[in-house]
């Protein structure tokens, strides 16, 4: 099973980000042109929350809120969920079921390390999955 630490080597440490008070459209934005789901949340450097396509579509489009004028901080969530490095792809993925989240920071001592989205993690298990056939399927062939 990969730890974190693993998954971090493969996909890199870049964390995309964005300040409390940018707008709403200003995240989306760049969500879109990054072409990923989810922003880290950054006042002076420190980790104040994430903010994610969900929060737009529940916080902001369905509240019938303009995503031009409302500022990141409102509608963003702050209660920041994270990993170490030395969790595994199954610790991750009981975190992310058990707290209904498609996005885990990698942190140690308030340091952010990387961010693995639900895509990641999946993408690690089915390779580990299929290597684990192939070499059952040599055994058998051998055999
Ligand atoms: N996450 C879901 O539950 C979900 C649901 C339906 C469809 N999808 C689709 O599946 C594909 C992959 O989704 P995903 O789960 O990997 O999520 P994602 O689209 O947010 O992530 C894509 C990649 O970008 C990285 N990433 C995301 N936010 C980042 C940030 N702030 N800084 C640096 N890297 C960041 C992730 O780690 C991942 O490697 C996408 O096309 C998405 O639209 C995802």
């Amino acid at each position: 099973m990969a730890t974190v630490a693993q998954l971090l080597e493969q996909k890199g440490h870049n964390v995309e980000s964005i300040a409390p008070h940018a707008t709403v459209y200003d995240a989306i934005r760049r969500m879109s042109d990054l072409d990923i789901g989810a922003l880290v949340v950054l006042d002076d450097g420190k980790v104040v929350g994430v903010i994610t396509e969900r929060d737009y579509a529940r916080n902001v489009f369905l509240k019938g809120k303009a995503s031009p004028t409302t500022p990141v901080r409102d509608v963003m969530a702050d209660d920041i969920l994270f990993v170490g490095r030395d969790k595994t792809t199954r610790d991750c993925m009981a975190i992310m079921t058990g707290k209904r989240t498609r996005h885990l920071l990698v942190m140690e001592d308030d340091e952010l390390l990387g961010i693995l989205s639900i895509g990641d993690l999946v993408r690690s298990i089915v390779a580990e999955q299929d290597m684990a056939i192939e070499q059952l399927e040599q055994y058998i062939h051998r055999g």
